[in-house]
């Protein structure tokens, strides 16, 4: 199993429905492949974790990076692991612009902070996608 995570801008002309549309492209494309993960939008920008077979990961990552909807694309972590952390997922959707929660903005705020000076955050990250998994298994 091969995981990575990234980072991206949204393009500012972004609309509902764009990413509605990453998100209906996503869930059937990754279903043929065995590839599960969550994106999360917030504040313009995504943060995607994709989890699968190391080839179809990295030739789905050819593929997001040159997709016109998102710019200042930077993988933050790749890795090899053992099993998936989003296996009933086949791509999970957080908007945190829709969620009050305060607490779950400020959080992701600093993650994004930490993971721009941060090389390698491996804690971190396992806590961060816990919580990010409670937001999707309580909407
Ligand atoms: C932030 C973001 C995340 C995306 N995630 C996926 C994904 O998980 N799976 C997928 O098939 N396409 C995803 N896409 C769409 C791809 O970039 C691309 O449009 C899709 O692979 C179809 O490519 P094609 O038109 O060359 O066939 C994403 C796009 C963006 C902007």
């Amino acid at each position: 199993m091969y995981q990575i995570i990234y980072l991206s801008k949204a393009n500012s002309n972004l609309t509902q429905e764009d990413i509605d549309n990453i998100l209906q492209t996503a869930r059937e494309f990754n279903a043929t492949k065995q590839i599960s993960g969550c994106l999360i939008y917030h504040n313009h920008y995504f943060l995607q974790m994709l989890e699968g077979n190391i080839d179809d990961i990295s030739e789905l990552y050819k593929n997001i990076t040159k997709d016109p909807r998102h710019s200042d694309i930077k993988l933050l972590f790749e890795s090899t692991k053992f099993d998936r952390s989003f296996g009933e997922w086949k791509m999970g959707f957080v908007d945190l612009n829709c969620q009050d929660d305060i607490e779950q903005k400020m959080f992701v705020d600093n993650l994004l902070t930490f993971a721009e000076i941060t090389p390698k955050f491996t804690k971190s990250m396992d806590i961060f996608w816990d919580e990010v998994k409670n937001l999707l298994t309580t909407k």
